[in-house]
């Protein structure tokens, strides 16, 4: 076993042990590439999401909030040009059925020709020519099952903004330079998902798109590049392990003129998780087109009408919440066993501290309860009185808890607890009546 699946098998495997992520329908032998979060999954991607939200658009005031539906006229993606350039190239074998992206690097020979070969069931002469193949998930709306009838889920959540641009604009009052942002669910057919949550078929996303002035955006798109790598610092993952990448123009989407990737290196490598792309006003002019309704902007100070350029920052939460969990993962020896610590910021941890009785009498279990009821009205705290102390510590120490709090023999003689850091492992005792601010401090910091 090589040590990237080493380290991506151990965190799967933590994943699942301790409630982050599991296996769709795993009771019906799993979903592809599906998962769901479980209770301290769900708190992680939850606390990203608001400082996201916070950064984005609570603490700007040139940013407006969305929520537009997963479901959209279908000639937005005629506009959009997703209907006929959201594609794969795909490669099928016809022995075992199996599907590659011609790109996969798998694959040997020249697909179509009797020289190549399939990487699965090794048979030579067995793969199709590619063949170009869409992303995007199709149903129907309505009882009849037609091609008439046929929608598409959204494969991101930008279209939402573009078509509701001129009703957020109005009803806000906003000015250009204006952004809207939204978090949301998108989907995507993809042929080679994996790398645990890393490419999946159904995700979330995080997208702002910023309305500028033509001529304006190079200094837009500067700006947000800057912003977006500041926000990610300021998450805690370590900046070593972040880099741009920017796209070559064979690698730009159809959308974009200017693009660059934010990276993370992974234990399987280097890959891309947000996006800041200049999409020019090429979807706001692809709306006016097929919509018929003009998407212009008139500057009421110098009577000028025009399509705004945009900026994009396009993040997927799953993935951001992919980076913080590898980021945050960690092996150490301490006294000679060893540990596994999940070490997020303070601020993203699922719970932010877990109360302790030392023994289950004396009077501990009733005072750790009450402090433990005081606690949970300000914070996501836990409560564990099974196994020994030590075993109490680790289990928190794999939720990235960062505050293991233990009511013992002096705590009912004085009132006093001891509090555990989870990063340094010192101890230090606080007063029990202190304890909220105590922590409401140390989780700000
Ligand atoms: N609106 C622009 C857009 O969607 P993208 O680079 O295709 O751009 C943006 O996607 C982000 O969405 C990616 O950086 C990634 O974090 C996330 N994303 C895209 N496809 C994904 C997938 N199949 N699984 C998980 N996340 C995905």
């Amino acid at each position: 076993m090589s040590s990237v699946d080493n380290v991506m098998d151990k965190l799967v495997s933590l994943a699942k042990r301790r409630g982050f992520v599991f296996q769709s329908s795993e009771i019906y032998g799993g979903l592809g590439s599906v998962w769901d979060y479980g209770p301290l999954g769900v708190e992680l991607k939850k606390n990203i999401k608001e400082r996201w939200w916070r950064a984005m658009v609570h603490a700007r005031e040139d940013i407006e909030g969305l929520d537009a539906a997963i479901l959209m006229h279908p000639k937005v993606w005629e506009a959009t040009g997703h209907v006929a350039g959201f594609t794969d190239p795909l490669v099928d074998c016809k022995h075992c059925k199996n599907r590659f992206r011609a790109d996969d690097p798998r694959l040997k020979g020249t697909p179509g020709q009797p020289d190549a070969q399939c990487p699965v069931c090794g048979t030579r002469g067995s793969l199709t020519a590619p063949r170009q193949f869409n992303l995007m998930f199709k149903t129907f709306m309505g009882p009849v099952e037609e091609q008439a009838a046929v929608i598409f889920l959204r494969p991101e959540t930008a279209q939402g903004i573009y078509v509701n641009y001129l009703n957020v604009l109005q009803s806000s009052r906003q000015k250009i330079p204006f952004g809207i942002a939204q978090i949301g669910k998108a989907f995507r057919n993809e042929i080679t998902p994996g790398n645990f949550t890393f490419r999946t078929r159904e995700f979330e996303q995080m997208e702002m798109q910023f309305f500028v002035k033509p001529g304006t955006e190079g200094e837009w798109f500067e700006f947000w590049r800057a912003e977006r790598m500041k926000w990610l610092v300021a998450l805690g993952i370590r900046a070593d392990k972040l880099r741009f990448h920017q796209h070559t123009p064979k690698e730009l989407a159809h959308y974009a003129k200017e693009a660059y990737d934010i990276e993370y290196e992974f234990p399987f490598g280097w890959h891309e998780f947000e996006g800041i792309h200049n999409r020019t006003d090429f979807d706001l002019t692809r709306h006016q087109q097929f919509s018929g309704k003009k998407l212009e902007y008139l500057d009421t100070a110098t009577n000028e009408r025009y399509v705004p350029y945009v900026i994009e920052t396009s993040a997927g939460a799953d993935r951001t919440a992919l980076v913080v969990l590898c980021d945050a993962y960690a092996e150490e020896d301490v006294e000679g066993e060893k540990r596994v610590v999940l070490r997020f910021q303070p601020s993203l941890a699922p719970l932010k501290a877990a109360v302790f009785p030392l023994v289950n009498k004396d009077g501990m279990p009733e005072l750790a309860r009450r402090l433990y009821d005081r606690l949970r009205r300000h914070f996501n705290v836990f409560y564990d009185d099974g196994g020994s102390i030590g075993r109490r510590y680790r289990r928190q120490d794999e939720a990235g808890t960062p505050f293991g709090i233990t009511v013992d023999g002096q705590s009912t003689q004085d009132q006093t607890v001891t509090v555990r850091d989870r990063d340094t492992l010192q101890q230090v005792r606080v007063a029990s009546d202190r304890l909220t601010d105590y922590l409401t401090e140390k989780l700000a910091s």
